[in-house]
């Protein structure tokens, strides 16, 4: 019998990097997207022709239901989330309706349709915020930083109340940061391979980066997705950290990837307030000694391969043929600027 999934957030970094992995364990790939005014397909459109793409949001519980109904999926993958911190201080009602209410009306539409599907929650690493203990594990308490953090406690705690009220085989993965060529713009990483990328071929002179003492556990995506799949095959849900175990910070980021273009980072990254938060995750290292024991999960890619790799993906991109460099420059440009909460106050 084939399988079917769905995923949430198939437009997104992680969504299309599972989608793959789905499908070549011989899944039917079901996607929800959301309305939106421009296509927003640029992740999978190398996929979307295996791929079923129906419409729904996590803000409409009928969507859900209906959508479930209609496609009777045996796994739900819950990507979909307003995922970026800095936003969530901006519009934390929206980030607290999408991240964290969304969650329960996803669980609830399969709880009303069919119990029996299993359900995986994206959880997050930024939960731990302020740490209470180095490395971070399954029983370390949470102490969230951001609205972001708190919704998904809030997502992580009613993955749990489902799984042990109504029996549902709902599992939570504490996955620390993971990055990829097709990390959002917004994300430190990516604007820092995109402004090298930008600085090489000589469109800009500078980068402006807020705290470059943040540490972070940098993993690539495409490892990670394997993990949230593996949590659906076990006889038993469970919670699980998926990390690297090392912690680097973003100044280290940035010297490696200025460093693969043989620049000086110190040369060209501009500290600029604007870019701070009124409260930091100052440290964040995490302990995937469960995920290696129960699901036999490692990561693959070194930090120093996922920084080269980004690298040179968006070298690659700023070369592109069919986009002038300005053009491109130009569009990541914007995109970034207007997720400044000074350019949203300014309706801009
Ligand atoms: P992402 O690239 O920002 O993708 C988010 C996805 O959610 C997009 O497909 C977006 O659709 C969709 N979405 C947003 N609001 C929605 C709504 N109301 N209804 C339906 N879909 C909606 O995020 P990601 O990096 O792939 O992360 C995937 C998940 O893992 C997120 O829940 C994130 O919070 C969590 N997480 C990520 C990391 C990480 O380091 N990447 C670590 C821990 C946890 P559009 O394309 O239409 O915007
Ligand atoms: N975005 C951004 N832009 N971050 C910067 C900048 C900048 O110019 N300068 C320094 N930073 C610092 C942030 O203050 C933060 O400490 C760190 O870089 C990482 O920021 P992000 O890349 O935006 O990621 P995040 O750690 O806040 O959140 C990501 O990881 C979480 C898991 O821990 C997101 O993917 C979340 O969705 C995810 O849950």
């Amino acid at each position: 019998m084939t399988r079917r999934a769905l995923i949430t957030g198939i437009t997104g970094q992680d969504g299309s990097y599972l989608a793959e992995f789905l499908l070549g364990q011989g899944y039917e790939v079901i996607g929800m997207v959301r309305r939106s005014s421009t296509v927003t397909f640029e992740r999978i459109a190398h996929i979307q022709d295996r791929l079923t793409l129906v419409a729904g949001d996590l803000l409409d519980e009928i969507s859900l239901i209906e959508l479930l109904d209609r496609h009777r999926p045996h796994e739900v993958y819950n990507l979909a989330a307003q995922s970026f911190v800095q936003t969530s201080f901006s519009q934390p009602v929206l980030t607290g309706e999408t991240t964290a209410l969304g969650v329960t009306r996803l669980l609830h539409a399969i709880r009303i349709v069919d119990p029996s599907i299993r359900f995986y929650q994206a959880s997050s690493s930024e939960m731990f915020g302020k740490v209470v203990e180095v490395p971070q594990s399954e029983t370390t308490p949470l102490y969230p930083r951001s609205p972001y953090g708190v919704a998904k406690v809030y997502g992580h705690w009613i993955t749990v109340n489902y799984r042990e009220s109504y029996d549902i085989h709902a599992s939570s993965g504490i996955l620390f940061n993971h990055e990829s060529p097709r990390r959002g713009l917004e994300f430190v990483t990516r604007k820092i391979s995109n402004g090298v990328a930008r600085i090489a071929a000589g469109l800009t002179d500078e980068l402006r980066l807020g705290n470059l003492d943040a540490q972070r556990d940098w993993g690539f995506a495409g490892d990670y997705v394997e993990a949230m799949w593996l949590m659906l095959q076990q006889d038993e849900p469970g919670n699980y950290v998926v990390s690297t175990g090392e912690t680097h910070s973003v100044r280290e980021f940035c010297e490696l990837a200025f460093g693969r273009v043989g620049l000086d980072w110190s040369d060209h990254v501009v500290i600029d307030e604007r870019f701070f938060r009124p409260a930091e995750v100052d440290l964040l290292v995490g302990d995937a000694t469960r995920a290696h024991s129960v699901l036999g999960w490692k990561p693959a890619t070194s930090f120093t391969d996922l920084v080269h790799r980004m690298v040179d993906a968006d070298v690659e991109v700023v070369r592109r043929p069919d986009l002038e460099p300005e053009e491109a420059a130009h569009l990541a440009a914007c995109h970034e600027d207007t997720l400044l909460p000074q350019a949203e106050e300014a309706g801009k």
